[in-house]
């Protein structure tokens, strides 16, 4: 016999369908709550609400499991590259060898800017944020791509806009970045791999070609994978919520762009490095910023821990850890911020405050660690998230296309405004 909720409202009983996910996720079917009772539900923060089903992605906050396509985070980030992660999440399963070849030489055709496009990182002030600025380049791209913002885009037309992005990103991220020091930008290069030809367009200077070492790229590689997707987070419920208007992809994505650069999301990786700095300027005082944050009249929080998922531990933050402490063995690094971190994480594990909240490490909290190891400056670690992110949001923005039963993302709301009441003309209020 088919599930099904009860709702008990003024009296009468409704009868709901209970819709059960692969995983066993239970969840009850309300499409027609409104249309049946006139009630709606409220749910601050989407907390309890799915907007959708999806295929993509599994996390189970409370035992700190991911899974893309069905496969766990940890193999993938042993034995994948980003590229071959971006495939399996866009098309769902692994690519043959001819698919992967195929799908990252059209990276590489797509890396180059149009020459036009380059005149607007002139426009840029040189100090202005790289998030500003990557959010407005990738929705500037569809001013270059008529063809491509049609609601309905062939498999051939859905693969170009996807490589373009997925291309496009590294190479309008590392322009950024060279613009805000005052070199000269770095063109991208056809022998060169994803994650060699970032780094080589990021630090290859004038006067001297960056040097890529396999640590680096094995720590970035890692990274961006571990970033790929994660459901339906903020950036990317508000790419669904973009293109449900049957906006195009480069728009879409540029306001899931927008959305992660926020410090509760995306741009938390920055705010961490920030925050250590800060209690490394204050003699390494820890509880002073421990009672800061656990202090209710104040709005402070302790970056890269909580989760509104992850209730036990975040599984990228374990795995981050890890690459955090082989990398700097590796390079012999030896960055005090690690100590402090070390240490944070330690009073934080062990403060009530934290524990009773269920508030963790997460992803964000070593990833900007790594980062600064490699020489990214501080400001370009959302865009680092971004750069990681873009094949789950395309993968995403793919799925609510082809989803028949996908519809416009409109809410309702509960008006708590005032009653109707008259104008009163200016001159008599
Ligand atoms: N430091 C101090 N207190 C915290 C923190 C924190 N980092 N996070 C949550 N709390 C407290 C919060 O004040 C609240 O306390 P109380 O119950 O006394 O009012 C309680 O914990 C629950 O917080 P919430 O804001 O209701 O939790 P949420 O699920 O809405 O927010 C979060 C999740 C990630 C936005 C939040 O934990 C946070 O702001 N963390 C710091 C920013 C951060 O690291 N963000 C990166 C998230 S991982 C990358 C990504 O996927 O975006």
């Amino acid at each position: 016999m088919e599930e099904t909720a009860k709702i008990i409202l003024d009296g009468k009983t409704y009868e709901f369908p209970v819709i059960t996910g692969t995983e066993n996720e239970k969840a009850i079917d309300i499409t027609q709550l409104r249309a049946e009772t006139s009630y709606i539900t409220l749910d601050n923060g989407f907390a309890n609400t799915g907007s959708c089903t999806s295929s993509i992605t599994f996390l189970d906050g409370e035992k700190g499991v991911l899974r893309y396509r069905g496969i766990p985070i940890e193999q993938i980030a042993e034995k994948s590259t980003f590229v071959e992660t971006s495939y399996l999440l866009i098309y769902g399963k692994l690519p043959t060898q001819d698919q992967l070849k195929k799908f990252a030489q059209s990276f590489t055709k797509h890396a180059p800017l149009h020459d036009d496009m380059l005149n607007f990182f002139n426009g840029y002030p040189k100090d202005g944020h790289p998030m500003g600025l990557l959010s407005a380049m990738v929705c500037s791209l569809s001013g270059y791509y008529p063809d491509l913002l049609k609601p309905e885009l062939t498999d051939e037309e859905f693969e170009s806009t996807a490589a373009q992005l997925l291309s496009k990103v590294r190479t309008i991220s590392a322009y950024t970045y060279k613009k805000s020091i005052g070199q000269p930008m770095v063109p991208p290069r056809e022998d060169l791999r994803y994650i060699a030809n970032f780094l080589n367009m990021m630090f290859t200077t004038p006067q001297k070609e960056y040097e890529i070492t396999n640590e680096v790229i094995q720590a970035l590689e890692a990274l961006l994978i571990l970033h790929a997707d994660h459901e339906q987070n903020c950036s990317t419920s508000t790419v669904r919520l973009v293109g449900s208007s049957w906006a195009n992809m480069f728009a879409s994505v540029s306001a899931g762009v927008s959305a992660l650069w926020g410090p509760l999301h995306g741009g938390a990786n920055q705010k961490v490095v920030e925050m250590l700095e800060d209690i490394q300027e204050a003699g390494g005082d820890i509880q002073k910023f421990l009672n800061k944050a656990k202090d209710p009249n104040d709005n402070y929080r302790l970056m890269g821990f909580g989760h509104r998922v992850y209730k036990n531990f975040d599984p990228r933050a374990k795995i981050i850890k890890k690459r955090a402490s082989d990398l700097f063995n590796k390079l012999g690094v030896n960055d005090p911020l690690l100590e402090i971190a070390v240490k944070l994480e330690e009073a934080v594990l062990k403060d009530d405050y934290f524990a009773q909240r269920k508030l963790y490490p997460n992803v964000d909290f070593y990833s900007g660690i790594i980062y600064k190891a490699i020489g990214i400056p501080t400001v370009m670690f959302p865009v680092l998230f971004a750069i990681g992110r873009m094949p789950g949001w395309i993968a995403h923005w793919k799925e609510m296309k082809e989803n028949p039963k996908s519809r416009i993302g409109r809410p309702r709301q509960v008006y708590v405004g005032p009653n109707e009441r008259n104008y009163i003309p200016i001159d008599q209020r």
